[in-house]
C-alpha cells in the first residue's frame, strides 16, 4: 500500500474536496469530518484500483467525474430515516392538509405530493399510507406521490420497498398487515401501495427542477438541508416555493429552520407541530407568521455575561399566550413509576454536579421507558455540562423526534448551538423554546444573549425586558434552571441599561 493512502488527507485537499462535494450536492462537510472523509476516500480509491489522492482527484476531473462524485457522495451522505418520522407531521397531513385540499379541488384533479430527499423510501411510503388511510385503496380520488433523492443506492432500496424488522418498528401493527407482506425477518410494501409512489433520481441543488416537479401541493423536504450552507438552503427553499401551488404546504425537519433564510412562507402551527404554507391560502388555519427582524447593529460591551450552567426544570410562570397542546403526553407522573424515579434521581445528581451518576440514572430511566422525553433532556444536560456537545445534541434530537414540542430540548439545543458559535440556529431554537414556554425567564434571557451576538440590539432588548417581566414576583434566592434569580436580574439589568443607553445614543 502506498504511503499516501495510510494518512489522513491534508487540510488543503480536504478543503478542495469539501467544496466540490458542496458544489455538487449542497452537503458541506465541516472540519470534524476530515478523518472520516479520508477513510471514505480511501475506500473509493481502493475500489477504483488507484493508489494516491492525486490520482483520485484526476479521476474526479475526468469525463467519469460526475459518476464518481455520485459514488463518493454515497459514502458521505447521511441516509438516516424511518417510517412516520416526526409523527405529528403525518397527523397534520391527515387531519388538515389532505382534507383541506380534497375539499378545495375538483374530484378528478390529482393531488400532488413530493418527498424530496426520500432516502430509502420510508418517508414516501408513510405519506402513501396516510393517503391510503384517508382515501382508501384503490384511491377514491387521484393522488400522485413523487419521491426523489440524489443517492442511487438509497433509491434502489426505496423502489424495492423491503425493510428489516428493526426498520419496521415504527409501523403500527394494523398498518403492517394492511400495507406490507412479511416473510421471516423482512417486510415488503405491497404492490398496490408501492405503485402510488414514483421514485426518481433528482439532485435538489441542480435547478431548474424538471416540469414534473412543478405544481406540487405538498413537499416533505425533511432533514436534507442539515448539512447545507445558508446560501444553498436559501436557494433550495426558493425553488421549492416556486414548485408549490398557491396554498401548498412544506414540511421541513425539526432541526431545520427557515428563520432568516426564507420568509415567503407562512408558518402554521397545528396538530401539535409546525409546518409552512405558500399563500394565498384557501382557508385560514391557526398561524404564526414569521417575524421580521430589525437590521443588525453593533453591540456596546458585547455579550460578555458568563452563561450559567443550565440545570433543573423550567420555571414556568403564567404564560401570556397559550402554548400549543401536547397531546399524548402524561400530565402528572404516576406515584410508583420506576422510570420517573430514576429520572428524578438523575435530576438530583445533575443539580449536585455528579454528571456521571446523572447519566447513569437517565440511561436506566430510558431502559425502563425508552420514550421518556424528559430523560433524553436530562441526558442532554448532563452531557452538555461535561462539554460533550455532540452527545448532548444527539439526546436533544432524540427528545425532539419523540416530541417536537419539547420546549426544554429546544432550549438545550439552542444553548449548544450558541456554544458552537451557530448563532442563527441557536436563535431559531430559543425562539421556539420561548414560544412554547413564554413564562421561562431563562429562555428569554438566553435568546437575548444570542440576539446580542447577532447583533440585534432591539431584539435583544425586547428579550431581556421579557426576562425581567417573567422574573417579577420570584424570590431573590429561588433557583431557575440552575441559576439564582438575583443573578439573572443583575445580568438582565446590566444588559437593559447598556442597550437602552446605546439605542438612545444611536
Ligand atoms: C437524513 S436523510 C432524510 C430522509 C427523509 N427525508 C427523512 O427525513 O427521514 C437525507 C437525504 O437527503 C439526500 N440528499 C442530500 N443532498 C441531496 C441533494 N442535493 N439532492 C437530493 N437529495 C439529497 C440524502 O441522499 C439523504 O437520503
Amino acid at each position: 500500500m502506498s504511503e499516501t493512502l495510510s494518512i489522513d488527507i491534508d487540510e488543503k485537499t480536504f478543503g478542495g474536496l469539501r467544496d466540490r462535494i458542496a458544489a455538487y450536492s449542497g452537503v458541506y462537510l465541516d472540519a470534524s469530518r476530515r478523518r472520516s472523509l479520508s477513510r471514505q476516500l480511501w475506500r473509493r480509491i481502493l475500489q477504483k484500483g488507484l493508489d494516491s489522492w492525486p490520482d483520485y482527484i484526476s479521476l474526479l476531473d475526468s469525463a467519469a467525474g460526475e459518476g464518481e462524485m455520485n459514488a463518493l457522495l454515497e459514502e458521505v451522505v447521511n441516509n438516516e430515516t424511518s417510517f412516520f418520522r416526526n409523527p405529528r407531521h403525518f397527523r397534520a397531513l391527515a387531519e388538515i392538509v389532505l382534507p383541506e385540499m380534497d375539499r378545495a379541488r375538483p374530484p378528478h384533479e390529482p393531488l400532488r405530493l413530493w418527498s424530496a430527499g426520500c432516502s430509502t423510501g420510508q418517508e414516501a411510503y408513510s405519506i402513501a399510507i396516510t393517503v391510503a388511510e384517508l382515501f382508501g385503496l384503490p384511491l377514491r380520488r387521484p393522488v400522485q406521490i413523487l419521491a426523489t433523492d440524489i443517492s442511487r443506492r438509497a433509491l434502489s432500496q426505496a423502489q424495492a420497498g423491503r425493510y428489516t424488522a428493526k426498520q419496521m418498528q415504527r409501523v403500527e401493527l394494523p398498518y403492517r398487515s394492511l400495507y406490507f407482506q412479511t416473510q421471516g425477518e423482512e417486510s415488503q410494501v405491497k404492490p398496490e401501495l408501492r405503485q402510488l409512489v414514483h421514485f426518481q433520481e433528482l439532485n435538489l441543488v441542480q435547478t431548474p427542477f424538471p416540469p414534473r416537479f412543478h405544481n406540487v401541493d405538498v413537499i416533505f423536504c425533511r432533514n436534507v438541508t442539515i448539512y447545507f450552507q445558508l446560501e444553498t438552503c436559501r436557494r433550495l427553499m426558493a425553488n421549492l416555493y416556486r414548485s408549490l401551488n398557491p396554498g401548498g404546504h412544506l414540511f421541513i425537519g425539526f432541526s431545520e429552520t427557515l428563520w432568516q433564510i426564507f420568509d415567503a412562507f407562512e408558518r402554521i402551527q397545528a396538530s401539535g407541530t409546525f409546518f409552512y404554507r405558500k399563500g394565498p391560502a384557501s382557508r385560514p388555519l391557526t398561524s404564526r407568521p414569521l417575524q421580521t427582524r430589525p437590521q443588525p447593529h453593533s453591540v456596546p460591551g458585547g455579550s460578555s455575561v458568563e452563561r450559567p450552567l443550565l440545570l433543573g426544570e423550567s420555571a414556568g410562570t403564567a404564560p401570556p399566550e397559550p402554548a400549543p397542546a401536547r397531546p399524548g403526553l402524561p400530565s402528572a407522573p404516576p406515584e410508583h413509576d420506576p422510570a420517573r424515579e430514576h429520572y428524578r434521581r438523575g435530576m438530583d445528581k445533575l443539580r449536585q454536579g455528579h454528571y456521571e451518576q446523572a447519566l447513569q440514572a437517565f440511561r436506566t430511566a430510558l431502559r425502563e421507558e425508552p420514550n421518556l422525553v424528559e430523560a433524553y433532556c436530562g441526558l442532554a444536560q448532563a452531557y452538555a455540562n461535561q462539554g460533550q456537545n455532540a452527545a448532548a445534541m444527539q439526546a436533544c434530537e432524540r427528545a425532539l423526534e419523540l416530541d417536537d414540542l419539547a420546549e426544554e430540548a429546544y432550549l438545550l439545543r439552542g444553548l449548544i448551538h450558541r456554544q458552537l458559535g451557530q448563532t442563527e440556529l441557536a436563535i431559531a431554537d430559543l425562539e421556539r423554546a420561548t414560544y412554547l414556554n413564554p413564562g421561562s425567564p431563562t429562555g428569554h434571557f438566553y435568546l437575548g444573549d444570542a440576539l446580542l451576538a447577532l447583533p440585534d440590539r432591539e431584539g435583544a432588548l425586547r428579550a431581556f425586558r421579557r426576562t425581567w417581566r417573567t422574573l417579577l414576583g420570584q424570590p431573590e434566592h429561588a433557583i431557575i434552571d440552575g441559576v439564582p434569580v438575583y443573578l439573572l436580574r443583575q445580568a438582565c439589568r446590566k444588559y437593559m441599561d447598556s442597550l437602552t443607553d446605546g439605542l438612545s445614543r444611536a
